[in-house]
């Protein structure tokens, strides 16, 4: 009896063995088999295009549309290294920076939209050298509500991350463009 179920053992695992050898695949698995968690982040993002020492430059515009007295317009691109701190004020202890170019892009100015490719950097506490990268519309226009752009990955505690930032425009000085953005994260990742 012993013998006959050996064999019959024996048997299945040369026929699992062949059956392994001849395809093209390997077996199925789950791609995590952590259980995915979720993190809310807060801060506030200073965006200064103003004075000697600006954290976003405009970098590129379209002849036609960027001009001096709207440095804004439709193809201009900004590169950005901005703060992010605690709170709002300007000395609130920083927390991180976000590093990367948005884009003028809406030819409907009275719904002005910038898209960014940013990667939002902490550099304190627990998510230190951690990363959110965000790849987002982010109609700035759009005022009256909470405006949300996409996290689309992240770095180390953030690998593979995906979720949502909701924006509140904090402080804003039209003549300028300096921005102080509230970002309000949810972040899934494992
Ligand atoms: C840019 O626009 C100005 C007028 O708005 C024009 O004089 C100039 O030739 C244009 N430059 C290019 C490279 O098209
Ligand atoms: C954050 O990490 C960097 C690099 O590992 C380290 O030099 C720095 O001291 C850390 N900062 C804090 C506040 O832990």
């Amino acid at each position: 009896m012993e013998s006959r179920l050996i064999t019959f053992v024996v048997l299945c695992l040369s026929v699992a063995v062949t059956a392994r050898s001849d395809s093209y695949y390997s077996n199925t698995k789950p791609a995590n088999p952590n259980e995915e968690k979720v993190t809310r982040i807060q801060f506030y993002l200073h965006d200064i295009l103003s004075g000697q020492n600006p954290s976003a430059v405009r970098i590129a515009h379209a002849n036609l549309t960027g001009s001096a007295d709207s440095p804004v317009g439709f193809g201009s691109l900004f590169v950005m290294d901005d703060p992010l701190t605690v709170g709002p004020e300007k000395d609130s202890k920083e927390i991180g920076n976000g590093r990367g170019m948005y884009v003028s892009g809406s030819k409907d100015m009275s719904k002005f939209t910038i898209v960014m490719y940013a990667d939002l950097a902490f550099t304190e506490g627990k998510f230190n050298g951690s990363s959110i990268s965000v790849f987002s519309r982010n109609p700035v226009a759009e005022e009256a509500g909470e405006r949300e752009i996409a996290i689309v990955g992240g770095r180390g505690k953030f690998r593979m991350a995906r979720g949502f930032v909701k924006i509140k425009t904090h402080q804003i000085d039209m003549k300028t463009g300096d921005a102080v953005l509230r970002y309000d994260a949810t972040v899934y990742h494992y």
